[in-house]
């Protein structure tokens, strides 16, 4: 299972590819804003950053989401191809809707990676996969946090798995450490979390009162 890292924040991407190994990037408009930067700041950033570090073409996928008022295809392709245009590593990130799937179609045949994000059901995940999509965003929290199940991701799998769809899976606003288990556990291509979630999943309580115990004993041991 890859992971990704849901941040614009360089710093934080440099930390967790340096000290975590992380795969790959993904990006939406709140990032953007908690960034503090403008978006085509980030944009250009990124891309450097991608050079220096050796990463540019290489599989380590970077996805921006263009400006979400923009809701005919072709001031959606239009958008996209510029940012696009920055590094060789980025996707664009395009809603699922009736304008998002035209679009993405026709960049998926220019040679611009996409990523279909906002899915909620598995009939969203299907076109997705259909276009050729190098990505397909299903999100875990937001739908938990309604209240709702995120079994769905499972069913998606198991779509696309009937119809040998090459279509990745990035499980997006996963929470916590149990949701990136379930998900490992079905067979997700990749999740994707910010910095905090996958900290807070390295640890456990039991290890942490375990190590208690550990350095207790060591410091009433003689080591020699
Ligand atoms: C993923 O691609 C999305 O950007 C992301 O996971 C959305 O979730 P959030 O609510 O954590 O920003």
């Amino acid at each position: 299972m890859k992971y990704f890292l849901d941040s614009a924040k360089l710093d934080e991407i440099k930390y967790a590819y340096e000290n975590y190994g992380i795969d790959g990037v993904t990006t939406n408009p709140k990032h953007i804003k908690l960034s503090g930067k403008p978006f085509m700041t980030c944009v250009k950033e990124i891309a450097q950053w991608l050079k220096d570090a050796g990463l540019e073409g290489k599989d380590f996928p970077v996805s921006f989401e263009i400006n979400p008022h923009l809701d005919k295809a072709d001031d959606i392709v239009a958008a996209a191809k510029e940012v696009a245009s920055y590094s060789p590593n980025y996707c664009i990130k395009i809603p699922c809707c009736k304008e998002g799937l035209i679009a993405a179609r026709r960049l998926e045949k220019e040679g611009v990676r996409t990523n279909v994000t906002l899915v909620f059901s598995p009939s969203q995940a299907i076109p997705a996969a259909k276009l050729g999509a190098k990505f397909v965003s299903p999100f875990v929290g937001w739908k938990e946090n309604s209240g709702d199940s995120s079994a769905y991701l499972k069913e998606i799998a198991k779509i696309y798995k009937n119809y040998g769809y090459k279509t990745e899976i990035i499980a997006a606003a996963v929470r916590n450490g149990r949701q990136i288990s379930e998900l490992a556990e079905a067979g997700i291509d990749i999740v994707t979390c910010g910095l905090a979630v996958y900290e807070a999943s390295f640890e456990h309580p039991f290890t942490t009162h375990g190590l208690g115990i550990f350095r207790e004993a060591w410091d009433s041991t003689a080591t020699e």
